[in-house]
């Protein structure tokens, strides 16, 4: 029998905590003599379907998922079990998988919140100047934002790939955050057409980008002509993006 460990974290609310959770796996995974792999439900790679792919081609009989964040994430523990369903539904024979329980109810956390508390210390030296510099109070003056979907089904349907293909064209033409402003987001909602990329001020709605597309709104709608043919605008709330829209929010 061969058990494999997902370690499943967020990184769209969690900025930086994806290196911990990495070496966290590769710790754990010494510990129990079984492999023990980091993934993200939204916002880093690998997501949680690659994760579940990667467990299942590698011949894995059993797949354990551990919510690895304190204090426990809501939002992490519905969504997990959403998108394991979902990548159970496209899979032929998917491996038997359970969840852990909470690591906040782990009676191991006492032990190791009492270590911290007795360990060593670092004394805080920070000043305060950077928490109010005056470049936190500019506008940017970019001429586009462009919003990426890193939710949690954009992240399962592509959305990590599609984020790097974005910032890297942008780079390639020269682009920085004065010219077009790219950030990554929670969920946007039409998430059954994900993943989803937004472009302000000219409110294109863009559903299923690949890399393929991600490439074609820098070169063709950012360095171009404007938004791309057959990618309508939101369109007054009609249309088949909208309807998507509606009837993916029914069902939550
Ligand atoms: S997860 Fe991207 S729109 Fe909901």
């Amino acid at each position: 029998m061969s058990r494999h460990v997902l370690l499943v974290a967020r990184a769209v609310t969690h900025h930086g905590g994806e290196a911990t959770v990495r070496r966290l796996a590769v710790d754990v995974a010494a510990v129990v003599g079984a492999p023990v792999v980091a993934c993200f439900l939204d916002g880093a790679a690998p997501s949680l379907h690659d994760a579940l792919d990667a467990a299942a081609d590698a011949g894995a009989t059993e797949v354990l998922l551990v919510a690895t964040h304190l204090p426990p994430d809501r939002y992490l523990d519905t969504w997990l079990r959403r998108a394991h369903a979902d990548w159970a539904a496209g899979r032929r024979n998917p491996p038997p998988t359970s969840v852990a329980l909470p690591l906040a109810e782990q009676p191991a956390l006492v032990t190791a919140v009492v270590a911290a508390v007795g360990g060593p210390v670092t004394p805080l030296t920070g000043r305060p100047g950077p928490f109010r510099a005056a470049a936190w109070t500019a506008v940017p003056r970019h001429r586009h934002h462009v919003l990426v979907c890193r939710g949690p089904r954009c992240t399962a349907y592509g959305a990590n790939d599609v984020a790097g293909a974005l910032t890297g064209r942008l780079a390639a033409h020269g682009l920085g955050d004065d010219d077009v402003l790219v950030t990554s987001t929670g969920c946007l909602f039409p998430c059954s057409i994900g993943p989803v990329v937004v472009v302000h001020p000219d409110d294109s709605w863009y559903p299923h980008v690949d890399v393929g597309l991600a490439v074609r709104i820098v070169d063709e709608h950012l360095c171009g002509a404007g938004p791309l043919d057959g990618r309508p605008p939101r369109a007054g709330g009609t249309g088949d993006f909208a309807d998507a829209a509606q009837v993916d929010r029914a069902e939550d």
